[in-house]
């Protein structure tokens, strides 16, 4: 049996979708997910999924949660940094105590030891745990999420200006649900070639170019300004982002300028069959003005 955890979440509920799609048969008796409240997962009950209490930051919830599962596909959790590092360990022991054969771990594109993001350190020490554990396991490092594009960039639309602290790095931007359907590929897959796959766009481009493309799509003025990024997060701490995700973002953003998300691999196409979308494809899916009529 595949289990999922943290099912109600935007990205491991698309993970549960695509396996729900790419599995041969019904999939009762063969899927299941961990959720926090499993009330909020009732839609997956009726579709064949077994649904279990899993809360990371309740280990006794846990060995009921991975009970008799073979594949375990843990999603990375939110929260502060401390908070997550604890919570991932008490997955990855709880995934040993249960007898869990496989983990397929969601991690993050670059997780080096002197990356300057925050969300590096919070893989890096659940890679590190998985490995001291014994279990058997793939890691699947996620580039950035093309679909935080319309969040960035939309208020910036505003006054025309896309300010970030991204200096002139590079990034190739994949949606979530691409991702999840490499996830739910690597995880039904009979072998995997590989032990880390880095899965990223074909091409990485700068966010000048990306603040060019969604001027031209969306018909308003937009350009990139690179900023300091002590002003990026006094900047979103004010919009009312909590304190520790406004520093987490700004760190994450430090990296792509230090040249940390510039690489691309055809892991992605290995795993699913065919290359991610482009990014003019995904800027023309968000940006796009609707027609009223
Ligand atoms: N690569 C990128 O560009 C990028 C961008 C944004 C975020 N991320 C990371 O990817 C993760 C998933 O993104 P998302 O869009 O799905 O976020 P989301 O919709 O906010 O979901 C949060 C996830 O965290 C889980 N979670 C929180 N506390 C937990 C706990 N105590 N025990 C177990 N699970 C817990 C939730 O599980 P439940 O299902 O139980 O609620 C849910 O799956 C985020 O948490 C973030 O770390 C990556």
């Amino acid at each position: 049996m595949i289990l999922v955890s943290g099912a109600n979440g935007r990205f491991g509920r698309r993970i549960v979708q695509h396996l729900i799609a790419r599995s041969p048969a019904p999939v009762v008796g063969r899927l299941a997910v961990s959720v926090r409240e499993p009330a909020l997962a009732a839609d997956l009950a009726s579709r064949g999924v077994e649904i279990r209490h899993g809360d990371f930051d309740q280990p006794a919830t846990l060995a009921g949660a991975f009970a008799g599962i073979e594949r375990l596909i843990l999603t990375t959790t939110d929260g502060p940094r401390p908070q997550r590092i604890a919570r991932h360990r008490q997955a990855i022991a709880a995934a040993r105590d249960a007898g869990v054969q496989h983990v397929f771990y969601v991690s993050l594109l670059d997780v080096a030891a002197d990356s300057p993001a925050e969300c590096a350190a919070v893989h890096r020490e659940a890679e590190n745990a998985l490995a001291d554990s014994g279990l058997a396991h793939t890691v699947l490092r996620n580039t950035l999420y093309a679909d935080d594009l319309p969040q960035l960039a939309g208020p910036a639309l505003n006054d025309g200006i896309l300010a970030l602290p991204a200096g002139e790095g590079i990034v190739s931007l994949v949606s979530r649900d691409e991702l999840a359907q490499a996830m739910a590929a690597a995880a039904l897959a009979p072998r995997l070639e590989k032990h880390v796959y880095e899965l990223t766009g074909q091409v990485a481009s700068g966010y000048a170019a990306i603040a060019g493309k969604i001027a031209r799509v969306g018909g308003q003025p937009l350009r990139y300004a690179a900023i300091a990024e002590a002003d990026y997060v006094a900047a979103q701490q004010q919009a009312g982002l909590p304190a520790w995700q406004a520093s987490a973002l700004g760190s994450l953003f430090r990296a792509v300028a230090e040249g940390r998300f510039a690489r691309t691999s055809n892991d992605f196409a290995a795993l699913v069959g065919h290359p991610p979308k482009s990014l003019d494809c995904m800027i023309h899916e968000y940006f796009t003005p609707r027609s009223t009529s």
